[in-house]
């Protein structure tokens, strides 16, 4: 009975007893799809995990997507043994990397449940700067404009490949990129270039974006962008935690001051409420067919000057 003891307790201290804490502390069991189904998740290696948007024909950022990207990153502010050093975030649609927020949101009236859900919105991007044990990295090929554009920004790195097309439009619209867009681009390009991306509402391309500093490195093929995306996390994920975390947390001095983002957020909600944002808001909602992906939502950020009647109707291409 003692030897087989002791031949067991070896075992128990690393396998079993590591099942033991991982079921017991904590929630970020090997999950392969969100609640509402948005994020999928795989596991290409040890300490790594690939989360994979799909939401709907534009990909857009609605309360269904928040409530799951909430579900994934909350637990990973407490460290255990499963939790992540890197999440790859990738997209399942070919055209949409991750689109702009459900305008229907921000029509008025602002009820208690818009108001929640543009807090929960925040809440969620902070947590990519708050997380400093896990790096967050996005892989794009495809459009991210909007909320898609703001989200990207506030991820540790961005990879992209050549669909790639990301930027904001809001100022189209009189509204702005209030959930962090502004002024982490500000951080990224430094204040002439984000005046003039976020002003001009213009596009990034891959190679664009790469020279700029927005995008780490453009690929000009999609299977040499994951490629080189899972061997940079690859080789990241080998090294201690610590450092990992140290180096994340201290870099956080070139993040903007949490002060502005905050202001800008309510700003924002005060600016989208008046009646000419409030007018064009509805126009958006008409020229895309409700947020479907037919030309005007592939045609971002391009189509969006249709609310002034200056679009051919060209795709971007
Ligand atoms: C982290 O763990 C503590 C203690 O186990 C628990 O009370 C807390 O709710 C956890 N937080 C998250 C975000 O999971
Ligand atoms: C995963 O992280 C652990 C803890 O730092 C490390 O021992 C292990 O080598 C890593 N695995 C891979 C494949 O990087
Ligand atoms: C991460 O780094 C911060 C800043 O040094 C530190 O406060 C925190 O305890 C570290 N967390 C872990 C899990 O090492
Ligand atoms: C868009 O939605 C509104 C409100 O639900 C509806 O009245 C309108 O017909 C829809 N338009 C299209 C093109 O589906």
């Amino acid at each position: 009975m003692l030897f087989f003891l002791t031949l067991l307790s070896p075992l128990l201290s690393s396998s079993v007893v590591n099942a033991i804490a991982t079921a017991s502390y904590s929630p970020i069991s090997r999950r392969d799809i969100s609640t509402h189904g948005t994020l999928t998740f795989t596991y290409p290696s040890q300490n790594i995990t690939r989360a994979t948007i799909n939401n709907g024909p534009v990909n857009f950022v609605d309360r269904l997507f928040i409530d799951d990207i909430l579900e994934f990153l909350t637990p990973l502010q407490n460290v255990t043994s499963s939790t992540p050093k890197i999440v790859i975030f990738d997209s399942s649609n070919p055209d949409f990397y991750l689109g702009h927020i459900d305008m229907t949101s921000l029509q008025v009236p602002i009820t208690t449940a818009k108001k929640q859900m543009g807090a929960d919105y925040v809440k969620f991007a902070d947590l990519f700067q708050s997380i400093t044990t896990t790096i967050f990295i996005a892989e794009i090929n495809g459009r991210a404009f909007g909320a898609g554009n703001e989200l990207i920004a506030q991820m540790d790195m961005r990879f992209v490949g050549p669909g790639a097309r990301t930027g904001s439009f809001e100022e189209v619209l009189g509204l702005v990129a209030g959930g962090g867009g502004q002024t982490f681009l500000g951080s990224l390009l430094g204040k002439a270039k984000a005046l003039e991306y976020l002003l001009s509402a213009k596009t990034f391309d891959g190679p664009t974006g790469e020279t700029l500093g927005l995008f780490n490195k453009y690929y000009d093929d999609p299977t040499q962008l994951t490629q080189g995306v899972l061997q940079l996390a690859q080789r990241i994920a080998r090294f201690p935690l610590v450092s990992i975390n140290q180096t994340k947390s201290v870099l956080s001095y070139l993040n903007p001051p949490s002060d502005a983002s905050k202001l800008d957020f309510q700003a924002f909600y005060d600016i989208e409420q008046f009646p000419e944002e409030q007018s064009n808001i509805r126009k958006f909602l008409q020229l895309s067919g409700n947020q479907t992906a037919g030309k005007f939502e592939l045609g971002l950020g391009e189509s969006v000057l249709g609310i002034y009647g200056l679009w051919n109707g060209a795709i971007t291409p």
